[in-house]
């Protein structure tokens, strides 16, 4: 693991001074004070297993996630992997797996959606060799999510979270609002799920907040079933859960056969090393 790409809390202090300004630091700064104190939230976590038809890539040979560096995959990828109805057949635009710092930087630069990128996952995505997805449009980034394995930083937490062998973390789908209810969340999520299945994941995860019945109402009728309930509170820098996420990544990895340790089949480090 290369220790050097961690950025500690003055590093990340100085660069949103030096990017985003002294009101945005101070604003955050106010933000983490506060939640030291009290910080509580909710989600339901949904997983579904990927068991299908598309063989594993042999290990000696070069890993899909190896393609390109940049942009490594178009519709081939969704056509290849996925049924047409599944898809949604006729949305129109370009499915694509992307590094996840090239969407963080769309992200933080062009989006107006900065506070969807924390400089932590962005790290730790990077260490693991993630790869996020997004739906273009004409060229144009219409809609993103966040995926990858063996670990993830999980900004509802605040820290990272180890996850079990071929399990990937789904997180922060997103379609920019005024193209929303026209399948492109539906298409973008079944590329990604093609895309997991590609690289030998054989399950996946995601949490979603109560509240957000649009969300589950996708993720449901794409064949994600709830794990549970994980229920969060730090009150003076003292993390509680209702439900240890663990377990329930564990009940993930037990559904899907996968092994405990994501060391040993690890495709990411393969792809990397
Ligand atoms: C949730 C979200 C990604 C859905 O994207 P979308 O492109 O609008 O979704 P789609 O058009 O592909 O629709 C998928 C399904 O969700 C349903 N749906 C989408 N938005 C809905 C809404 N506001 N209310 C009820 N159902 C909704 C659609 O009816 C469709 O179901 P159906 O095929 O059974 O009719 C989008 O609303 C969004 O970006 N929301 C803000 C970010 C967010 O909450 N992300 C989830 C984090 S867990």
């Amino acid at each position: 693991m290369d220790h050097k790409s961690h950025q500690g809390p003055a590093s990340r202090a100085l660069e949103v001074w030096r990017t985003r300004g002294t009101k945005e630091l101070l604003r955050r700064v106010a933000a983490r004070l506060e939640s030291m104190v009290f910080k509580t939230n909710s989600a339901v976590w949904f997983g579904k297993e990927l068991l299908s038809a598309v063989p594993a890539p042999a290990s000696s040979g070069p890993a899909p996630l190896q393609l390109g560096g940049g942009l490594i995959t178009k519709n081939e990828l969704a056509a290849q992997t996925i049924a047409a109805s599944q898809v949604g057949g006729d949305v129109p635009g370009d499915f694509a797996a992307v590094e996840p710092r090239e969407l963080g930087e769309w992200l933080r630069q062009s989006s107006g959606l900065a506070w969807a990128v924390d400089v932590r996952e962005l790290e730790i995505a990077a260490e693991c060799g993630h790869r996020w997805t997004s739906w273009t449009l004409g060229g144009e980034t219409v809609a993103f999510c966040k995926v990858g394995g063996r670990r993830v930083f999980m900004v509802d937490f605040d820290r990272p979270l180890d996850l079990p062998a071929r399990v990937a973390y789904l997180s922060d789908v997103y379609v920019v609002s005024q193209m929303r209810r026209r399948g492109i969340g539906r298409a973008l999520l079944a590329g990604t799920l093609g895309f997991l299945r590609e690289n030998s994941f054989s399950g996946v995860v995601c949490h979603i907040p109560g509240s957000n019945e649009p969300s589950a109402h996708l993720f449901r009728s794409l064949g994600f079933a709830p794990l549970g309930e994980v229920r969060f509170t730090r009150v003076l820098g003292i993390p509680l859960f209702s439900t240890r996420p663990e377990k329930l990544l564990e009940k993930m990895s037990s559904k899907c056969g996968s092994p405990k340790s994501a060391r040993s089949t690890d495709i990411h480090r393969k792809s990397t090393s």
